[in-house]
C-alpha cells in the first residue's frame, strides 16, 4: 500500500501494537465496519494501521483509557488525521473540540451553561409538541422516509430556532456538517467531493453565528451573555456558537436514523417499545451503543507515552474506534444484539473524560421525544424498500429508510 503522507511511524509498528492491513475510511469498511471492528477487537489492545501507518485503539478499555487522559492523548493537535503542527488546518480551528485545559475548561463551562438541565427542561414541551405533531403526520401516510422525513426533518424543525438561528440558511447545516465530518478523515473521495461546499459554507455559517444574527431568546445567546459576564470573550462566544451549528445537527439525525433503522430490523424491540413508551430514551441509548453516529475520532501523543506495553512516540495520531469499542464483547454481553432493556450506560458513542459531547442533553431530549411520539401511534413498523447508506469520513448513518407503520 502506498506510504500515507500522514505517517508517523515510516517503517514497521512500534513493538507490540499489532498490524492490521484494512483501510477504515475505504467505501467497504465504512458500508459496514462490523467484520473490521471483529479484525481489530481480536488483533490486540493497540493495533498498527498498515494503511495510514497510524496507530488505532478499538477496544472499550483502550478507547476508554485514551479518552480519559487528555494529558497524555492530546486533541490541541486537531481530533482528525490531519495533525495541526505536522499538516495545517482545513478550517478555523474548534475552541472547545481541539483544544486542552486550560483553555477547554473556560469553554467548556460557558457551553454548559447553554445546554444545561434547566435550558432543556424549558425546551421539553416545544420538542414534545414538535414530534408528536410529525410523527402523527407520517403515521397518517402510512408509508415514509425514516431518513428524511423523520431523522432528519425533526432535528432541522426544533434545532435551529431552539438555538436562535434565522431560517434562512437552515438548508445549508446537513452538508455543512458533512463536510466537516469527512474533513476529520484523509483527504479521500468523500473529502474531495464535500469539499467544494466550504467556500460557501463557512463564510454563512460565520455570519450566522454573530450575536446580532441570532434570536434573543435561543441558547446561542446564552454564550453571549457568558460574554457579557467576562467568562468568555466575544470573539469566543461567536466561536462557540459556530461549533454548536457544526456539531448539533448531523450528529442527531444519524443518531434518530440509527434508532429508527434498528427497532424497524428487531420487531421485538419494537414491541417493548409500543408497550412501554418509558422506555424510549433506554431505546435511544442503545441505539447510541448499537450504531455509534460518531464512529471514530483522533488523538495526538503530546509526549512519549505507553500504552498497554506499546512506546508511543511524541506526536503520534491514536485513532480511537467508538463504533467498535460500543460492540466489544469483553464489555458487552451479546454486543451485536440490538437490547433496549440493556444498561447500555457507559457507552462511548457520546464520548468520554473531558470532551464527553456537551450536548448529550439536546441530542437525548430529541431521541427520547422522537421515539415516545412513534411508540405511543405505531403498532408495528416494517423496512419498506433498500435503506441506502450515505458514507462519512466520521458518521455512520443513512440516506434513506423506507418505513411502512400500521396505527395503534
Ligand atoms: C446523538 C448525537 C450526538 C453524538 C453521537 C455526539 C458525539 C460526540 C462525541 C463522540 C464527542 C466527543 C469528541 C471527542 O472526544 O473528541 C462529542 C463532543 C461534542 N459534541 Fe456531540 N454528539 C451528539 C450531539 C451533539 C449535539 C446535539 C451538540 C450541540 C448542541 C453537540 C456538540 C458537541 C460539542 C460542542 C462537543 C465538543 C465537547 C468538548 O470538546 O468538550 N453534540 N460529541
Amino acid at each position: 500500500m502506498a506510504r500515507s503522507a500522514y505517517a508517523l511511524y515510516e517503517d514497521a509498528p512500534p513493538v507490540g501494537a499489532a498490524p492490521v492491513d484494512l483501510d477504515p475510511f475505504s467505501r467497504d469498511f465504512l458500508s459496514d465496519p462490523y467484520p473490521g471492528f471483529t479484525q481489530m477487537l481480536d488483533a490486540g489492545p493497540v493495533v498498527w494501521l498498515s494503511a495510514y501507518s497510524m496507530l488505532g485503539v478499538a477496544r472499550y478499555e483502550q478507547v476508554r483509557k485514551v479518552l480519559s487522559d487528555w494529558e497524555t492523548f492530546s486533541s490541541a493537535r486537531g481530533v482528525g488525521m490531519a495533525d495541526f503542527v505536522r499538516h495545517g488546518r482545513f478550517r478555523l480551528p474548534s475552541i472547545i473540540l481541539e483544544v486542552d485545559p486550560p483553555h477547554h475548561t473556560r469553554a467548556r463551562a460557558a457551553l454548559g451553561k447553554a445546554l444545561s438541565q434547566p435550558v432543556m427542561r424549558r425546551l421539553r414541551e416545544s420538542f414534545t409538541a414538535a414530534a408528536e405533531e410529525m410523527v402523527e403526520r407520517l403515521v397518517t401516510r402510512g408509508a415514509f422516509d425514516g431518513v428524511a422525513d423523520l431523522a432528519r426533518a425533526y432535528p432541522l424543525l426544533v434545532f435551529p430556532p431552539a438555538l436562535g438561528m434565522r431560517p434562512d440558511h437552515v438548508d445549508l447545516l446537513l452538508p455543512y456538517g458533512d463536510l466537516v465530518f469527512n474533513s476529520f478523515g484523509p483527504a479521500n473521495d468523500l473529502f474531495q467531493a464535500a469539499a467544494p461546499l466550504a467556500k460557501q459554507a463557512f463564510p454563512i455559517i460565520e455570519d450566522e453565528a454573530l450575536r446580532k444574527n441570532l434570536s434573543p431568546d435561543g441558547f446561542g445567546c446564552i454564550l453571549y451573555q457568558c460574554a457579557d459576564s467576562g467568562d468568555v470573550t466575544e470573539e469566543e462566544a461567536h466561536k462557540l456558537v459556530r461549533s454548536l451549528l457544526t456539531a448539533g445537527v448531523d450528529t442527531t439525525v444519524n443518531a434518530i436514523g440509527a434508532a429508527l433503522h434498528a427497532l424497524a430490523r428487531f420487531p421485538d424491540q419494537y414491541a417493548k417499545l409500543h408497550a412501554h413508551p418509558e422506555l424510549a430514551r433506554a431505546a435511544f441509548e442503545e441505539a447510541l451503543r448499537f450504531e455509534s453516529p460518531v464512529q471514530t475520532f483522533f488523538r495526538t501523543a503530546a509526549k512519549p507515552a505507553e500504552l498497554d506495553g506499546v512506546q508511543i512516540e511524541e506526536g503520534a495520531k491514536m485513532l480511537m474506534f467508538l463504533g467498535a469499542a460500543n460492540r466489544d464483547p469483553r464489555k458487552w454481553d451479546n454486543p451485536d444484539a440490538f437490547d433496549i432493556e440493556r444498561n447500555a450506560s457507559g457507552h462511548v458513542a457520546l464520548g468520554a473524560g473531558i470532551h464527553l459531547c456537551v450536548g448529550r442533553l439536546l441530542a437525548r431530549l430529541e431521541g427520547e421525544v422522537v421515539l415516545a411520539a412513534l411508540a405511543k401511534r405505531v403498532k408495528r413498523l416494517w423496512i419498506d424498500g433498500e435503506p441506502k447508506r450515505q458514507l462519512n469520513n466520521t458518521l455512520r448513518g443513512l440516506a434513506s429508510l423506507p418505513l411502512r407503520v400500521e396505527r395503534a
